[in-house]
C-alpha cells in the first residue's frame, strides 16, 4: 500500500478480488458501486444480497460496458456469521486472494419511538453493524491470506454509514444508533488492522437516489424478492424527497438529490491506491446537508457569489 498515484482509473483496482454487500438492487450505491469496481479492473466482484433478483441485468451491464471483471450474485444475510465465513471462504479459495470488502447492506424503516420495538432496535443493529463487525472480523482474515496470486497480505474495507451517524432528525432511533456506532468501529479497526496492511473507513451518503424506500420492509424481514425495475425504484423514492423538503429550494446545492453512483464514486476511491493516506475516517458524502441543518435560519436567504468583475 505504499503511495503511488500515477497509473489510469481502470487499473485502480487491477486483478484485485472482493465482496460488496447490498448490491443485488436494480438501482441503489451497492450496484453502482460494483459497476465502477469493474470500470476499475477488479477482477472479480461478488454482489452479495438478501435479494439477488436484479443480478443478472447487473451482469449484463457490466458486460454491455466491455468490463472484463467476473462478476457472481450470491445470497447473504450480513447479520449471519456463518454466511459470511462461508462466502468469503469460497471467494478466498477460489482466486488465491481477497482485498476488498464494502460493507453497504442496510434498510431503514421510519417509526417513531412509540412504534419501535425491541425486535426492530435488535434488526437494525444485528444488519447494520453486527454485520460489518463479521465483515471486518473474517475479511480482515482473508485478506492475510496470501499466495502466488498475491505474495503481501493487506486490503480495504468501505463500510457505509449515513448522515444520521452525525444528526438526529435524519432517521429513527435504531437506524441512528446502528450507524453512529459505524464511526467508533471504523476508528478502532483500522488500529487494531494496522499491523495488517489493512486500511478501514466509511462513507456516510446523505439522502441518495436508490432502492431503499421500496426495498426496507421487506429487507427488515429477510430474504425476499425485488422485481421492480430501476425507473419504478427512483419513482417510490421521490415522495420522500419531497417529504425532507428538498425539492423547494432546489438552488441550494445541498438540497440535490444525489446518485448513487457518486456515492459509488468515493467508495471506489476509499478502496484504491488513490485514498493510501486515508484511514480510519468516515467521509460524509451529503453534498453539505448536515452542514446546512438548520437552512436559511441564522444566516437568511444566501444569496449566489457576484462575479469577480473582471473590467
Ligand atoms: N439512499 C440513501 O439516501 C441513504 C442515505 C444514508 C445511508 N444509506 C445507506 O446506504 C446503504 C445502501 O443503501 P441504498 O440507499 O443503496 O438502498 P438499497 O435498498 O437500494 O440497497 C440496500 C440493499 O441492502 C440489502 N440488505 C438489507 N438487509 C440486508 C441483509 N441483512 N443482508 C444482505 N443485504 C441486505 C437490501 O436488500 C438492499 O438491496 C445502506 O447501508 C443505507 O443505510 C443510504
Amino acid at each position: 500500500m505504499n503511495g503511488q498515484s500515477n497509473f489510469p482509473v481502470t487499473d485502480l483496482l487491477k486483478g484485485q478480488v472482493g465482496l460488496i454487500t447490498g448490491a443485488g438492487t436494480a438501482y441503489g450505491i451497492g450496484r453502482e458501486c460494483v459497476k465502477k469496481f469493474a470500470a476499475a479492473g477488479a477482477k472479480a466482484i461478488y454482489a452479495c444480497d438478501l435479494n439477488i433478483n436484479a443480478i443478472p441485468s447487473l451482469q449484463e451491464e457490466c458486460k454491455k460496458a466491455g468490463y472484463t471483471s467476473i462478476i457472481e450474485g450470491r445470497k447473504l444475510d450480513v447479520s449471519s456469521e456463518d454466511q459470511t465465513v462461508e462466502i468469503v471462504k469460497e471467494i478466498t479459495k477460489k482466486h488465491g486472494r481477497f482485498d476488498f470488502y464494502i460493507a453497504n447492506a442496510g434498510f431503514a424503516n421510519y417509526r417513531n419511538l412509540n412504534d419501535t420495538e425491541l425486535v426492530h432496535y435488535d434488526r437494525q443493529v444485528n444488519v447494520m453493524t453486527r454485520g460489518a463487525f463479521i465483515g471486518i472480523k473474517y475479511g480482515s482474515q482473508a485478506m492475510a491470506v496470501t499466495s502466488e496470486e498475491k505474495p503481501q497480505p493487506g486490503g480495504a474495507f468501505v463500510i457505509t454509514g449515513s448522515c444520521a451517524g452525525y444528526l438526529g432528525s435524519y432517521s429513527d432511533l435504531p437506524y441512528a444508533v446502528a450507524k453512529t456506532a459505524l464511526h467508533g468501529m471504523i476508528s478502532g479497526a483500522s488500529v487494531h488492522l494496522s499491523s495488517s496492511n489493512i486500511r478501514v473507513n466509511g462513507v456516510a451518503p446523505g439522502f441518495t437516489k436508490s432502492g431503499i424506500l421500496s426495498n426496507s420492509q421487506k429487507a427488515e424481514q429477510g430474504e425476499y424478492k425485488n422485481t421492480e425495475d430501476a425507473d419504478q425504484l427512483q419513482k417510490n423514492h421521490m415522495w420522500f424527497f419531497e417529504r425532507a423538503g428538498l425539492l423547494k429550494a432546489p438552488e441550494y446545492y445541498y438540497n440535490r438529490l444525489q446518485d448513487p453512483e457518486e456515492v459509488a464514486d468515493v467508495q471506489l476511491f476509499l478502496t484504491s491506491k488513490l485514498s493510501t493516506c486515508i484511514n480510519g475516517q468516515m467521509i460524509l458524502c451529503d453534498s453539505g446537508k448536515t452542514s446546512a441543518a438548520t437552512g436559511e435560519a441564522c444566516t437568511g436567504p444566501v444569496p449566489p457569489v457576484k462575479p469577480l468583475d473582471l473590467s
